[in-house]
């Protein structure tokens, strides 16, 4: 593998799925070292189980998938069935994994890899950041083997659970002020950006046009996901969250954004999860994250369908 070691941690859920297959089509870009899966927008169970069934539609059994924590730090788990399914990947049939669930935890692997990392390591956080904040905590020179954590979430303006607050960072707020309070090289891509990145009826067909399995399924995948979200934000298309952090990571003159100071609310019950961030710096409010404001929607499902056609 010659790409830079990469570790994707996730919820399956329709984008990160999406996301997945645009890292797995990427061997020349990334040296995949395993792929950790969180409570987020279905259970445990379910994301651990769709991550494989990805895999195993992507031919890629040499990536290792771990399930993490079953639910967020402090408050119970709530999950978007509503956006993405029952099973979390509804709308294609998608192949039973031959890829077994591996037995070490994901919150294990994470230490493991990151401590032992010849070289530091590349994060990509597609759901709740729980997995990565019980690693910093358990193991605070962790950051050391971090090269760069790129994590979907947040919103600068308006939430998608609450007026306030993004999915990720709503489900699990503690968790991402640990992961923005740790020093590490971060890059938040939150919803102002991914509402950029819609799937259009064409960009959809465009999938399967491909003609192939990874084509067809990404197509079947897209076509109920999100239309709600799309309807509630008044948007052409249902919005391609996590794709962005995969798209980033391989394109980034894709994206434009600037280094910012970034907060995390986890004491309002209004306000839970609110991502809080300023271009003003100052003493009081640092530069803590790169957060990205604009995303080149078409160079994005240009890079999508040229890829996922490798697949
Ligand atoms: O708010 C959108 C984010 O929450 C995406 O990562 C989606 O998959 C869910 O995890
Ligand atoms: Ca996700």
């Amino acid at each position: 593998m010659t790409g830079r070691p990469l570790i994707i941690d996730c919820d399956p859920g329709v984008d990160d799925a999406i996301a997945l297959l645009l890292a797995l089509a990427s061997p020349d870009a990334f040296d995949l070292l395993g792929i950790t899966t969180v409570a987020g927008n279905v259970p445990l169970p379910l994301t651990q189980y769709n991550a494989r069934r990805i895999c195993q539609l992507a031919q890629r059994w040499d990536v290792p998938v771990f399930a993490g924590c079953p639910r967020p730090m402090i408050y119970p788990l709530l999950t978007a069935k509503p956006i993405h399914g029952i099973t979390g990947l509804d709308g294609a049939a998608l192949p039973e994994p031959s890829l077994p669930l591996q037995a070490q935890h994901g919150v294990a692997f994470l230490i493991n890899q990151l401590l032992a990392a010849p070289e530091p390591i590349t994060l990509a956080c597609l759901g709740p950041l729980t997995n990565l904040a019980i690693a910093l905590i358990q193991c605070p020179d962790l950051a050391l083997g971090i090269d760069q954590v790129v994590i979907m979430g947040g919103s600068l303006g308006p939430g998608n659970v609450t007026p306030s607050a993004e999915f990720n960072c709503y489900v699990d707020p503690h968790a991402a002020r640990v992961v923005v309070e740790a020093g590490l090289n971060l890059t938040c891509i939150p919803l102002d950006v991914t509402h950029q990145v819609v799937t259009t009826p064409e960009r959809r067909m465009a999938f399967a046009a491909l003609g192939t399995a990874v084509g067809q399924a990404t197509a079947a995948l897209l076509q109920d996901y999100g239309q709600r979200d799309a309807e509630r934000h008044g948007l052409a298309g249902s919005p391609l969250h996590d794709p962005c952090v995969i798209a980033y990571l391989l394109e980034p003159a894709l994206f434009t954004g600037r280094p910012m100071h970034l907060a995390i609310e986890t004491e309002s019950s209004l306000c839970r999860g609110r991502t809080v961030a300023t271009p003003d710096l100052t003493e009081l409010t640092p530069a803590n994250a790169t957060v990205l404001e604009t995303a080149q929607a078409d160079g994005i499902y240009q890079l999508l369908t040229e890829r996922l056609a490798k697949l």
